[in-house]
């Protein structure tokens, strides 16, 4: 059955383009777009017309890292893949890459089935996977070879948390001299774990246990040391390298470094890293603990040069590390010991609006929020033209936004599930209305029409951004 709609009037804006254009939605995907009031335009009729007069006409956010379910620290993240997606598409998110995870002595394929197993038939919107990858040994490295051509085109690798899913520079090496081969892209968290367990230890031995003591032991030099580790041992290798969740100045110094000399090397931040600062982890009460992930929060003056990196190409992504523990029961796992804090923030619903308020401040453009939110994301990930733009041939995944709504964002309105909001009371301009999946109506001028099982798992091709 073919189903056509119409979107009129909007200013459609891409990473590439603004325009005063309508949208002819066919069968699920973009058919066209021609110049609002013309006659080609004006000629298209649908089973149903979206007047988006005054609002911005976007492609669906792109957020690729997240966490639903996510066991850590004898817990599990949240959110379901149900109330995740569902939360996201509230947000403006209609695609998200979650990771799926290789438990120790385990091969990955038992982890992607276990995470297939999770999300199919629960999503709301469209999503992928990338692979944990906390075992290296000659059975995992072919296995990387089969994921890379089913579609699972990137591995994570971790430089922090011993014991856990840490790979040593052996492991991670190989893992990289893999990926050259079969077209993987490595996702480092580069942090340097075996210093911070020894700092975390001589912390809490000097009874040092409250959560802001987190930001203290985990120092930007050792997530700035990693960083660059990584890059030279990917550059060794041959390999692309893609380092997530960046929130040190120093850090960004070291990739900014490497891209002048020409290397692959990408960087990824979060709204958190943007937004929350040192000052967050120091509330009083252990309300800290709902701060605490890793990489951590820095101090304010870390947050200049994230915008700046952000500006200048040398950050390319803003994906929220979406990974929420209820501050009830959760976080305070870890109260008298901030090393017990579950690491991880809810925030996969705010990252579309946060970027937007970062336009309207002045830190970036119109065309470079969809840049980082939805084009570069689907090209580092293999996903576009299909998601991350509107061309003809994309998927219809179309947020229309209005830029002047103000909202409140709060636990209290929110959709994640998890009782608190790292951005409580912050007041931010524009707001989701209506958000298309494949043509499908998910949010519908504010209301929920989506369903679970809607979202269709996302085989993902090879890397798209490498010079
Ligand atoms: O604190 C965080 N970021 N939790 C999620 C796991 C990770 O390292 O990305
Ligand atoms: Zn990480
Ligand atoms: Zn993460
Ligand atoms: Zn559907």
């Amino acid at each position: 059955m073919s189903s056509r709609t119409v979107i009129r009037g909007g200013l459609v804006v891409t990473a590439s383009d603004e325009t005063h254009a309508d949208v002819l939605i066919e069968d699920g995907r973009v058919a066209a777009l021609a110049a609002s009031g013309t006659p080609a335009a004006a000629a298209w009729t649908g089973d149903r017309v979206i007047d988006a007069t005054g609002k911005y006409v976007i492609p669906g956010g792109v957020d690729v890292h997240t966490h639903m379910e996510l066991p850590f620290g004898g817990t599990f993240a949240s959110d379901t893949f149900e109330t995740g997606t569902r939360a996201a598409a509230w947000g403006g998110t209609t695609t998200i890459v979650d990771f799926a995870v290789q438990g120790v002595g385990r091969s990955l394929r038992e982890g992607l089935d276990a995470w297939h197993a999770k999300a199919e038939g629960n999503c709301a919107i469209d999503y992928g996977f990338h692979m944990i990858v906390s075992d290296v040994n000659q059975e995992t490295l072919k296995e990387m070879d089969l994921l890379v051509e089913e579609g699972v085109t990137s591995f994570k690798q971790f430089m922090a948390y011993p014991g856990v899913f840490y790979s040593d520079d052996g492991q991670i090496l190989r893992a990289m001299q893999r990926s050259a081969e079969n077209g993987g892209l490595i996702m480092m968290h580069a942090e340097n774990g075996i210093a911070i367990d020894v700092l975390v230890e001589q912390a809490l031995a000097r009874g040092e246990t409250d959560p802001r003591y987190h930001g203290e032991v985990r120092k930007a030099l050792l997530e700035a040391e990693a960083t660059h580790r990584a890059i030279r041992l990917a550059q060794v290798a041959g390999a692309p390298l893609y380092v997530v969740h960046v929130s040190a100045m120093e850090a960004v110094a070291e990739l900014a470094r490497a891209r002048d000399e020409g290397l692959n090397v990408f960087g990824e931040t979060c709204p958190q890293y943007l937004f929350l600062s040192t000052d967050n982890l120091a509330e009083p009460d252990f309300e800290g603990a709902k701060y605490v992930c890793s990489t951590p929060l820095r101090p304010r003056e870390h947050q200049a040069r994230l915008w700046r990196g952000l500006r200048t190409n040398d950050l390319q992504v803003v994906s929220t590390d979406h990974c929420p523990f209820c501050f009830v029961g959760q976080k305070e796992l870890g109260r008298g010991d901030f090393s017990k804090i579950p690491n991880g923030l809810p925030g996969v619903e705010n990252r579309m609006d946060l970027l937007h308020q970062a336009v309207v401040d002045g830190h970036i453009s119109r065309r470079r929020w969809i840049e980082i939110a939805c084009a570069t994301p689907a090209r580092m990930f293999g996903l576009y033209p299909k998601k991350g733009t509107l061309a003809p041939g994309a998927d219809a995944d179309v947020v229309i936004y209005d830029p002047h709504a103000e909202q409140v964002l709060s636990a209290e309105t929110h959709h994640m599930n998890v009782d608190y909001s790292a951005y409580e009371g912050r007041r931010v301009t524009g707001r989701v209305e209506t958000v298309l999946s494949r043509g499908e109506p998910v949010i519908d001028q504010r209301e929920y029409t989506g369903r679970a099982g809607h979202g269709a798992y996302l085989p993902r091709s090879t890397c798209q951004y490498l010079t």
